[in-house]
């Protein structure tokens, strides 16, 4: 893999939140977020179900749209208002291409295989050639640690291989930022643990900006740069996973932490 165009030392944050807003209907889901997330960061972002974090993500790459407040993504000034991107959206469409999604139920091509699934965007959108794509998503499932799983199905996959193949293919794209939400929480702790581990070399590369949104504080404690931590639309507290998970300073973020971590911390 080439370290990507995010790759370098003083750069710009890649996705900066200003004074951010969201909300349905009556419901303010976000309410005023400011988050600068540099770019080769790992920032994990915690927080009680509700709390908006998914929507945050999801406002990253056009799946949902703010109704205040200002957003850059990868110095791109994105537009208050345009309609959730569809896939050929025109301000959209570059802009996701840099950005790459993983969902939490893996949302695979089901009748493609691992292989297939891993070679579609590249041919289809960015117009690589069939021969190089193959290779290129061959190299994809080995870091993944799917060398010996290239034409099988995703019913033929464990959750923990759909999730690696979805990462492979999130990857083939290139993404300078990678948005994972709850990446491993459909997953036995076995399969959890392949996914992580994949996850891990991620983050120790530094080569691309990721949100990872996570319940699982270990993963957060050795992977992430930051933490946030994210209640009623509000960031209540960022700052190292140490600052955060071990002390934090804020009485919510304790009160949080006390309810859902028990032995892991
Ligand atoms: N499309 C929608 N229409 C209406 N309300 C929505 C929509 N999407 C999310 N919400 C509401 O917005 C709030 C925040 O949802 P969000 O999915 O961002 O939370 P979350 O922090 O990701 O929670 P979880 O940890 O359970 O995934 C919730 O109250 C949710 O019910
Ligand atoms: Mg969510």
């Amino acid at each position: 893999m080439s370290d990507g165009p995010a790759a370098g030392a003083s750069r710009a944050p890649a996705i900066v939140f200003e004074g951010v807003g969201k909300r349905y209907g009556s419901l303010v889901v976000l309410d005023g977020v400011d988050l600068a997330v540099r770019a080769g960061e790992v920032l994990a972002l915690i927080g009680p179900s509700g709390g908006g974090k998914s929507t945050l993500l999801r406002l990253i790459n056009g799946l949902e749209v703010r109704d205040a407040g200002a957003l850059r993504v990868l110095d791109v000034r994105v537009p208050l208002g345009p309609p959730a991107a569809r896939p050929d959206d025109p301000f959209w469409r570059p802009l996701r291409r840099r950005i790459g999604f993983v969902f939490q139920a893996f949302h695979l091509y089901p009748h493609k295989t691992a292989l297939e699934n891993v070679m579609l965007a590249p041919v289809a959108v960015r117009g690589l050639d069939r021969t190089e794509a193959r290779a290129r998503a061959e190299a994809l499932l080995e870091r993944v640690g799917l060398r010996a799983k290239l034409g099988a199905r995703p019913r033929q996959l464990s959750g923990g291989q759909q999730q690696r193949v979805a990462i492979a293919r999130a990857l083939a794209m290139d993404p300078e930022i990678l948005l994972f939400d709850e990446p491993t929480s459909a997953l036995d702790p076995e399969m959890s643990a392949e996914v992580n581990e994949v996850l891990r070399a991620l983050a120790e590369e530094h080569s691309r900006t990721l949100v990872v949104v996570t319940h699982d504080y270990g993963f957060a404690r050795a992977c992430a740069d930051r933490v946030a931590f994210l209640e009623a639309g509000h960031i209540v507290e960022l700052g190292s996973a140490a600052e955060v998970l071990t002390r934090p300073s804020d009485p919510r973020t304790a009160r949080f932490l006390e309810r859902v971590t028990h032995h892991d911390r």
